[in-house]
């Protein structure tokens, strides 16, 4: 199978991937890296790992729905067969969600459905948790909603602050996206209304 990552910005997630994948850790071929952000270091990732990125420029599209048109067609022409987000900074509809449904993954710092949105570290950690953690899961129509496909625990100590929590946080993405991936592409996931059953 091959599969797309999309990234907007740092890509530890994206090095994490392509790290399993040189491991021989997943059976896919990781085709394109894309991005919304042609400063997106993402890209050096990808291209030192000698892997195929485009840019696509919100900028150049009226509308999200055209944007997502456009990522369609290339996705088409590569032949991907599912996509994993991977901090992708933009809000997907359902143009690319009709295409690719159930076959989109999206990492999300928190244990969902708690603390959604894109400040899901720090949100968790003012609001005084004891426990957070990281949630892959799929993605439908409404924000860091669809089923969850693997989710990993991580411990706020007294001494954490923001920044040590979303270390520990990154520290765990990097363990089990890789292996929700390595699930999806050998078919182990079977998608029952909200729950996905890992078999
Ligand atoms: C991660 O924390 C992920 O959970 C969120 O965006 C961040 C991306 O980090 N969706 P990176 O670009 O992979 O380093």
């Amino acid at each position: 199978m091959n599969f797309a990552v999309f990234a907007s910005g740092n890509g530890t997630n994206l090095q994490a991937i392509i790290k399993a994948l040189k491991k021989g850790k997943i059976n896919a071929n990781l085709a394109l890296v894309l991005s919304d952000n042609k400063e997106a270091y993402a890209l050096k990732r990808a291209k030192r790992a000698k892997i195929k990125t485009v840019v696509v420029e919100a900028k150049n599209f009226s509308s999200r729905e055209d944007y997502d048109a456009e990522i369609v067609k290339i996705l088409e022409q590569e032949k991907i067969d599912f996509i994993v987000l991977a901090g992708f900074m933009r809000i997907i509809t359902s143009v690319l969600i009709n295409n690719f449904r159930n076959k989109i993954l999206n990492i999300h710092p928190a244990l969902l459905p708690s603390f959604k949105g894109t400040h899901a570290i720090v949100d968790a950690f003012n609001y005084g948790v004891k426990v957070t953690g990281v949630t892959v899961h799929f993605v439908d129509e409404k924000m860091d909603h669809g089923p969850i496909i693997l989710q990993g625990s991580v411990k706020v100590e007294e001494d954490d602050t923001a920044e040590t929590l979303e270390a520990k946080i990154h520290k765990i993405e990097h363990k089990i996206y890789p292996e929700a991936i390595r699930l999806f592409s050998e078919g182990k996931i079977k998608i029952e209304g909200r729950k996905a059953r890992i078999a």
